[in-house]
């Protein structure tokens, strides 16, 4: 070979390397480029070991071209990766670009239901008068449903038409009162105790679910009178109102109280009714072995429902069970 094929090979070279560098659409692309020409096998080596063939004045010059050549390709090489990585970099950033107008991630809060928000406000307001919260099964029996409780066999609530029996002879609770009983059995007075939880009747209509939540009291002390009653009643509802409101008993009739009253507060110009109570009747508690000539009691039960309904004006009581998000997030 002579000098000027030399010459001739290294500007095909030089144009082949020039243009596969310049197309190369990655770093990797690029890089195998690099290796087929300045790597240990690539096509400059093999150049410069053709040297030997050149004549020996000659291959000083030849020399020095194929070194300018080397590092002119090196330079080519190391421009075009820049380049690459900042359009790959730019690439990513287009990719990546935050789009302000999208929905942000909210973090979804459940809250409590309005039903049992009402029945922590109650309780923690007789709690805070030294009532502990007690509790009972949902499938009673007749016993502590109605018989301990004072309940004639003729009562109409124990027809078949306002009561679900169950197949063991047992029912669903109709009222919160049996937890009375279940805790005088399980404990000596003094008592002061305050019962939520679910009743059930079948009953199904604007104001009636059969399934509802009541609130059970009861207070059985040396003393316990009907003005402490009142006077109890009269600063819970104020409490649980917010604002002062005019209660008034009306005579009513319970198996398991007497003398037995229904409370009314003043609503507007009308008096509605909030809940019932009285005495305890002497056959609860000497049915469950209460000294009656050193105890009495008294009690009182009102719906949960029924409470909030008045509270926060709810025309509906089904509104309650129908889990629709609009009506519940407004608590
Ligand atoms: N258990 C009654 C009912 O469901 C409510 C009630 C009235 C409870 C008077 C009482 C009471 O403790 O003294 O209708």
């Amino acid at each position: 070979m002579n000098l000027d094929t030399l010459k001739q090979k290294i500007s095909v070279l030089k144009s082949k390397a020039n243009d596969d560098f310049l197309s190369s659409v990655s770093k990797e692309d690029l890089d195998d480029s690099y290796r087929s020409f300045l790597g240990k096998k690539g096509e400059v080596n093999l150049l410069l070991k053709t040297l030997g063939s050149l004549p020996q004045e000659k291959r000083k010059e030849a020399g020095k071209i194929l070194n300018e050549l080397k590092s002119e390709l090196e330079e080519k090489y190391l421009s075009t990766s820049v380049s690459l990585s900042s359009s790959a970099n730019q690439e990513r950033l287009n990719k990546e670009k935050i789009d302000s107008t999208l929905p942000g991630f909210q973090d979804l809060k459940g809250s409590t239901h309005p039903v049992t928000q009402t029945i922590k406000e109650i309780c923690e307001f007789f709690e805070r008068m030294g009532f502990d919260v007690e509790s009972g099964p949902e499938a009673e029996i007749d016993y502590y449903n109605f018989e301990a409780l004072n309940v004639p066999d003729d009562h109409p609530a124990k027809d078949m038409h306002d009561t679900f029996y169950l197949n063991n002879s047992g029912l669903l609770r109709t009222h919160t009162s049996p937890v009375q009983i279940r805790t005088m059995e399980k404990r000596e007075a003094p008592h002061r105790i305050i019962c939520p939880g679910k009743v059930y009747r079948k009953d199904s209509d604007l104001t009636h679910t059969p399934m509802f939540h009541q609130i059970e009291g009861l207070v059985v002390e040396e003393g316990a009178s009907f003005s402490q009653l009142k006077g109890l009643l009269n600063d819970f509802l104020e409490d649980f109102f917010g604002e002062k409101v005019e209660l008034r008993f009306r005579p009513s009739y319970f198996p398991f109280t007497e003398p037995s009253a229904e409370a009314d507060i003043r609503w507007n110009k009308n008096w509605l009714e909030v809940l019932g109570c009285g005495m305890v009747h002497p056959n609860v508690l000497k049915g469950v072995g209460v000294d009656t000539k050193k105890y009495s009691g008294f009690a009182f039960g009102l719906g949960v429902e029924r409470m909030a309904m008045l509270k926060y004006d709810i025309p509906d009581l089904r509104a309650f069970f129908e889990n629709d998000l609009r009506f519940l997030r407004q608590f």
